[in-house]
């Protein structure tokens, strides 16, 4: 592989919102790491078929061991690493359900996933954004935990723990010259939304009238606020959360 000017690792971007995560930031000249439990080779081939530096690992962000190498098959492929989206989480087949009816088993994945992960994965990519002097880390959130949205109370509690681990890691990171912020997409229409059928469940009000820009939100839309806390620009931009969901929620 080529050495790139700067690479991110994307997770959970095999398909969805980390698959739009990917291919914007391959577009703007990024290498990508697709790192996904079910393996990123396929998505990964799409991005180098299309001219631009990609690979695909197979990573359970739930094991340390596989979150850290990981981080070492970015430095073999391209040299370095400048940018960790954690957007693995456990959403899309998870089934709307009344709090009593949520088993400790299925919370506690819910937690793992959502929560472990982005823990392991922003550990394992420290060693490179140390070594280099920078680095940026941007977590998957959610609006859910700022609406209060109810039946998915894992979910929501898993979000809101995101948001409070991206204010906590800011502050200890900021003399590392590591920004780390978040996104919360608004209920977007995603691949893995589409195929479990949420959409007709979700009512008009998750998906559009709630919003002040009334209609469905795509990955596509998520895109911009990636790019944009990835670049130079959001240089001194640290602890924050941006809701990217048509203003819907106001922070
Ligand atoms: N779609 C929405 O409405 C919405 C709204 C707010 C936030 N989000 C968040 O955005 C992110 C992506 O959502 P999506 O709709 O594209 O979800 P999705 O279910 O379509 O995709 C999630 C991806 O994560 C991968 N993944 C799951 N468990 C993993 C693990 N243990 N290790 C590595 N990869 C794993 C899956 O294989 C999949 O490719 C999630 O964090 C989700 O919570 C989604």
């Amino acid at each position: 592989m080529t050495k790139q000017s700067r690479v991110a690792i994307i997770t959970g971007g095999a398909s969805g919102i980390g698959f739009a995560f990917a291919k914007g930031l391959a577009e703007t000249g990024y290498a990508v790491v697709i790192a996904d439990i079910r393996g990123g080779a396929e998505a990964a081939a799409k991005l180098v078929e299309d001219g631009h530096g990609a690979i695909g690992v197979a990573v359970d962000v739930t094991s340390a061991a596989d979150t850290e190498a990981m981080a070492q098959e970015a430095i073999t492929a391209f040299g370095r690493l400048d940018v960790l989206v954690n957007n693995a989480g456990l959403f899309t087949t998870l089934a709307l359900k009344p709090f009593e009816q949520i088993e400790p088993a299925e919370w506690m994945r819910v937690m793992e996933v959502n929560t472990l992960g982005p823990f392991l994965c922003a550990k394992a990519v420290m060693p490179m954004f140390r070594a280099a002097g920078a680095g940026r880390i941007i977590n998957i959130a959610s609006t859910s935990p700022i609406k209060g949205t109810p039946n998915m109370q894992h979910y929501t509690a898993s979000k809101g723990a995101v948001i409070a681990f991206t204010r906590s890691l800011a502050r200890e990171l900021g003399s590392a010259n590591v920004t780390v912020n978040a996104i919360a997409p608004g209920f977007t229409l995603s691949e893995g939304v589409l195929a479990s059928g949420m959409e007709n469940v979700m009512g008009d009000a998750a998906r559009r009238t709630s919003r002040s820009i009334q209609r469905d939100q795509v990955p596509q839309d998520l895109v911009g606020a990636a790019i944009f806390l990835a670049s130079e620009g959001a240089s001194f931009i640290t602890g924050q959360t941006i809701a990217v969901d048509g203003g819907g929620v106001f922070l």
